[in-house]
């Protein structure tokens, strides 16, 4: 790691604090003018460090770009070197399709594609993302010979999951996930999750899964396009959460990469369950060529979800939209 990138993360572990120019040359072994220069490049680079004499340097509460040493003090242990395989960018047209080109042309299980707004941001069914700087905009590489699950739309209720928890974590908010993949706080959409695959046609195995995760983290309500401003929400519009996107996106890694295999899909599944905000509840169901009225009486053990229709009819849907 350079020197530039060890003083960030050393700012970012104290961030708030204030930690001389002596101390920092001391731990990190290196000359005081170096972390000088360095403090210089990184207030170029946009980030707010003040320098008071005689105290030393301190990284503001208000600094939020996302970084990969702003992420690393929040890894787990397990999920350390992680940090090695985290791309981050300013701007990109969607991370899912950088993170696909990058599967196809061999990126490792693990790789994360992390970038501060989308030109481009992809939503199911080709929709467009609403990706403004502000949000968290992540796409995760898994390929099945490290992390093996019984069939696609586990994957989804299991990136719904650790996103939920992740949320919970750093913003203390309880989400729900509208089923598939939707996370909502307080009857609005905070975010959406976008999961892509490649099968191999002979053999019909996974070769790798892209999840594809949109948070609305800091995006103020004004600036939502007005027929998104009844529906979306963020997570702190006003509020300043120090750090806020760097340790949500450590928290994902955390959950996401750090699962254990095999993954205990009967325990993610009851996790699902328990926050869908649509169990008993009347919907509309939309699926390609109709629409039915229903109710929702659950999840099966491959994730589908169980409607009981209007003429008394249980079926369960493996894709498709519901209607609250
Ligand atoms: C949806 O709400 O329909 C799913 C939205 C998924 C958006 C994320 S943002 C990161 C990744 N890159 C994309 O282009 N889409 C996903």
């Amino acid at each position: 790691m350079s020197t530039k990138d060890s003083i960030l993360e050393l700012l970012e572990r104290h961030r708030g604090e204030n930690i001389s120019g002596e101390r920092i040359a001391g731990i990190l072994s290196v000359s005081r003018n170096a972390v000088w220069k360095s403090i210089k490049e990184l207030q170029k680079d946009g980030y707010d460090i003040v320098a008071v004499t005689n105290k030393g340097y301190c990284l503001s509460d208000e600094n939020d770009i996302i970084s990969v040493p702003g992420i690393k003090p929040f890894l787990s242990e397990a999920c350390r070197p992680c940090a090695e395989k985290i791309r981050i960018y300013r701007s990109l047209e969607s991370t899912n399709k950088t993170a696909k080109e990058m599967a196809v042309s061999g990126a490792e299980h693990g790789t994360v594609i992390i970038s501060d707004c989308q030109t481009g941001g992809k939503g199911r069914y080709a929709r467009k993302f609403f990706s403004p700087s502000g949000g968290l905009y992540m796409s995760i590489i898994l390929r099945p010979e490290a992390i093996r699950f019984s069939n696609p739309t586990a994957v989804t209720a299991f990136a719904a999951v650790s996103v939920c928890e992740s949320i919970e974590c750093v913003f203390r908010k309880t989400p729900e996930i509208k089923w598939v993949n939707d996370i909502f706080i307080g009857g609005k959409k905070v975010c959406g999750i976008l999961t892509e695959a490649v099968t191999d046609f002979e053999s019909g195995c996974l070769e790798w899964v892209v999840i594809g995760i949109g948070i609305n983290v800091r995006i103020r309500t004004e600036d939502f396009p007005p027929e998104l401003r009844g529906s979306a929400a963020s997570l702190c519009p006003d509020k300043k959460i120090p750090g806020a996107r760097n340790r949500l996106s450590a928290e994902i890694i955390n959950r996401i990469l750090g699962l254990k295999a095999p993954p205990d899909e009967a325990a993610i599944l009851e996790k699902y369950k328990n926050r869908l905000m649509i169990l008993g509840k009347p919907v509309t169901v939309i699926q390609s060529s109709e629409e039915f009225r229903a109710t929702v009486a659950g999840i099966d053990s491959a994730a589908h979800l169980i409607v009981k229709k209007e003429n008394g009819e249980t079926v369960s849907l493996t894709s498709g939209e519901i209607r609250i």
